[in-house]
Formats: C-alpha cells, structure tokens, sequence
C-alpha cells in the first residue's frame, strides 16, 4: 500500500516551525474531546490560535481567517495528505490492498492542479442542477419510506440505523448509476471507511475494513467496464461520454477513481449532518416547532447545523514551501490541522458563536465546505438530503423528541463527527 497513490503513507517525521506556542496534550482522539470539542477550541482561540500540538505532529490554526487562508493559498498548502490514514495502517491490512488489481489513482481531494482541475471541471458537471433535481424524486421518496418504516417499527426507535445510514448511501449509488438491487451489499462494503483513514480501529478492524474496500473497488471497475457498454442517464455514463470523446480530456483509471471516491466522500458525513442536525434542533424545541410551523425555515437551518455541529470538525493540508501563516514561520513539510469546528465559533464572524439560532443572518459564513479549490463538490447533494429529510420529518412526526438523558458516544475520529446512535420518541397519537 506504501506505493499506493491513493493512501499514502507519510513518514512520521514531524516538522515543528518554531516561535508558536507547543500543547503536549491536543489530540482529537481524547475522549472529552470528542464529547465536546467546542469547549477546548474555545480556549484555545482566546490564548494560542495556532498552536503546535505535539501529540499530532500537526499547526493548529483555529481562527476563521487563518483556516480560511490555508484553503485559498493551495499552490502553497497542498492537499496531497489528506486521504493518508492518520494512524499507522497494520501490516495485515495493507497485504489485503497490495495486489494488482487495486490500483485506484488520486483524483479529487487529494489531487493537484493541474490534473484536479482538469478532472474536476468534469466531476462539477455531474453535480449540475440537472442531475440533482432528477435525484429529488428518488430522495423524497426514499425519506418517506424509510421514516414510515421507522415510525412504525418501534418507538422509540434509532434514526442513524433507520434512516441516518441507508438514506446517503442510496443516494449517491443512484447518482452513480448502481443498480439498486446492489445496494445490501454496497452498504456493507462502504460502512467505516472513514475509520481506515481517520479513525482509532483494531487490526481486525482495519483487515476487515480493506477486504471491503477491495471488494468494492472490484465493483466500480466491473461496474464501469458495464456502463461502457450500456450507458444510462447516470453521472458514470457522463463522465465515460467525456472519455469517449476526448480519452486525453478524462482517463478510463480516473472514472473508475473518482466513482470508487464518491462513496467515500459523501456517504457517511451526511448520515452525521442528520444526525447532528436533529440533536440541535431536538434540543432546542422551540426552535423545532417553529420549524413544524415553517418549513421554509429548513434551508438557514442546514446552514446553522453545518456551522454549529458540523460532521466535518478538520481538514488537512502540508505546506510545500517554506511559508509564514498568521505571522508564523513554518518550514517546508508543516503538516496543518484547520480545525473547522473551531472557525465555524470563531467570535470575530459569529456573534453569540456558540448558541443555535436557526435565524442566524450569517449561518451560510460556516466553512464546513471548505474554500477555494477543492471546495466540496458534494454540497449540492447534501443539502438536498437535509432538505428533504427534515421537510419529510416535521411534516409526518412533529411530537419528535430526543429520547431523556441519553448519552451520545462518538467513534474515535480525527475529523469526522457524529453520535453512533440517536434515540428518538414521538406520541402515536
Ligand atoms: C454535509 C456534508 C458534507 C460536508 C460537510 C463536506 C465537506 C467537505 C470538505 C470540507 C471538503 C474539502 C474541501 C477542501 O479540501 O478544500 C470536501 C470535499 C469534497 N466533497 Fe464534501 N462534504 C459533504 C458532503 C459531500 C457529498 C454528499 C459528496 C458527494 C456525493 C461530497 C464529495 C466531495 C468531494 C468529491 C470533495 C473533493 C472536491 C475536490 O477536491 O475538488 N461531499 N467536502
């Protein structure tokens, strides 16, 4: 896998840019951390915004302005780290992904200009307004069926089990083009694979985690080749008209890369955004009955979600060259941890940074799509499902409530956010 341009490995040689304050103990796998990240970010903010954390290896930036820089200044913070698994990989599990046949190649978050714009002009068209309101159709519908499912099953029930996890899942297969009998078993292929790359996870975990990868990629290759021959009116077929056209314009290797990264990028992180969406607003129910009252609220709502409780809470990047960030000298081979949940309660942008109010003015300023080049091409998709979700939910359960005094457990994780579980009740009546 060393060799691998899809998961790199770095080496851990850390480099430190001297003249920034240095924290011995910062490390996003710290349980209260993970409980609440927002109340050590905060403090962090006020004595030392950039700070080195040594546990890491990695400059913390925490203000809006800094983060937001490092984004926009790519020909010098590059991308290039961020899909490298942050915890050593076991010797087992890299076995599992070493054989010919698994030869994804870099494409979108990880890729440099100027192979990523090229690509992404490409990736862009297949999020168009087009495609996304074919989609809407199929993600209403699916909302509808799975929340009745929910509602009748059992009360209370556990929404990241009944509609949390299948409902981004299947979105973005349809979007991809799968057929939806595949579903079952693309569901069991790409579940936790954010903890390959970001997660704490056992060596079985981490074995078990890439023979599901492989098996996976294996599918977006065969599926590929299939759609080659049979084109459909699916994103896969677009980027494979491309190909056909002008082969230099859009690889064969790079469709079935970027087909096999789509899962990837936008499954998981919008069964979070629900999720946290729902705390927020269950916590807060009067906010949650104005919104049962008007829904024309929902859309500043997703916004206020992704600035509060974003799924997304850190992103990397390295710095190419030597550099300065916020009147710091860094060296050539910084690694940087943006912290986006800190930016998105920088004080200096959100007034009241830390309190939910779906009517702020300012909710959109969050950066929890990131700027700049790589800015998220899914963010389209993902509002369309909170959209959705939420509108299917305050109109048939508005009694929904988050079930008394439970506790939320976060897996272990560098960048992603969200309870495993959600218990939530409403009257039958
Ligand atoms: C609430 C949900 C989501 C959040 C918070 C989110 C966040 C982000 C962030 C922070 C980036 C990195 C930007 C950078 O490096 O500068 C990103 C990139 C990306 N996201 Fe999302 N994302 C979400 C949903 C999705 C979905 C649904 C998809 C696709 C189906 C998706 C696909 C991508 C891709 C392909 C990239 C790489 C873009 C590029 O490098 O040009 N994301 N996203």
């Amino acid at each position: 896998m060393t060799a691998n341009p899809y998961h790199k490995m770095r080496s851990a040689d850390a480099v430190v840019p001297s003249g920034c304050p240095v924290d011995h103990n910062f490390s996003p796998y710290n349980s209260d951390y993970l409980q609440d990240p927002y109340g050590p970010l905060q403090k962090f903010r006020e004595t030392a915004p950039v700070f080195y954390a040594e546990q890491l290896g990695y400059l913390v930036l925490t203000r809006m302005q800094d983060v937001a820089e490092v984004f926009k200044r790519s020909d010098v913070f590059s991308s290039e780290n961020v899909q490298d698994p942050v915890l050593p990989i076991c010797q087992a599990a890299r076995d599992v992904l070493d054989v010919p046949d698994y030869n994804p190649v870099a494409v979108m978050s990880n890729c440099q200009a100027p192979d990523h714009t090229r690509i992404r002009k490409y990736t862009l068209a297949g999020f168009s307004a087009r495609r996304m309101s074919l989609l809407q159709p199929y993600v209403r519908q699916r909302s509808e069926l799975l929340i009745d499912q929910m509602l009748t099953t059992s009360n209370p029930a556990e929404f990241v089990t009944a509609i949390g996890h299948p409902l981004p899942g299947e979105t973005i297969f349809r979007l991809i083009g799968f057929a939806e009998d595949d579903d079952t078993k693309l569901k069991k292929w790409t579940t936790n694979r954010l903890a390959f790359t970001w997660g704490k996870t056992s060596q079985d975990q981490q074995v078990d985690i890439a023979e599901k990868m492989l098996a996976y990629w294996r599918h977006c290759v065969d599926f590929v080749a299939h759609r080659m021959a049979n084109p459909a009116d699916d994103f896969t077929s677009e980027l494979l008209a491309v190909h056909k056209d002008t082969p230099d314009a859009l690889g064969y290797r790079e469709i079935q890369s970027i087909v096999y990264g789509l899962s990837f990028a936008g499954h998981e992180i919008v069964t979070n955004f629900l999720s946290n969406g729902l705390v927020c607003l269950l916590a807060h129910g009067d906010q949650w009955r104005q919104l049962c009252l008007d829904p024309g609220l929902i859309k500043n709502t997703l916004e206020e979600v992704l600035r509060l409780n974003s799924p997304q809470t850190s992103w990397r990047r390295i710095a190419l060259q030597d550099t300065e960030i916020a009147g710091i000298k860094i060296p050539a081979g910084t690694q940087i941890f943006m912290s986006l949940a800190s930016a998105n309660h920088d004080e200096e942008i959100f007034q009241d940074s830390e309190k939910f109010d779906i009517h702020r003015k300012n909710a959109r300023a969050h950066i929890s799509f990131g700027r700049g080049a790589h800015f998220c091409i899914g963010n389209r998709l993902a509002l369309l499902e909170g959209q959705i979700a939420f509108e299917t939910l305050v109109e048939k359960v508005p009694s929904l409530q988050l079930v008394p005094d439970q506790e939320f457990d976060f897996f272990p994780n560098f960048t992603f956010r969200g309870p495993k579980e959600l218990w939530l009740q409403w009257s039958n009546k």
